[in-house]
């Protein structure tokens, strides 16, 4: 059964901010990784928080 649109809205806001918080987290660890001097963890943090973020993008494009 097709949700309602509403629900579909919903959905896709949820997923937003679910990938907004994957982000605070990959850019708090590459933070962390930095410190200890863990470089290539760091930039792989960092591509995980921008990959996270275009997830939240296209969440957002997609509810409109
Ligand atoms: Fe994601």
């Amino acid at each position: 059964m097709t949700p309602p649109p509403g629900e579909v809205r919903e959905m896709l806001e949820r997923d937003a901010k679910e990938e907004a918080t994957d982000v605070e987290n990959y850019v708090r660890l590459a933070a962390l990784a930095e410190k200890e001097g863990l470089i290539a963890l760091k930039l792989k943090m960092e591509e995980q928080a921008a990959d996270e973020d275009e997830h939240g993008q296209e969440m957002r494009r997609l509810g409109g």
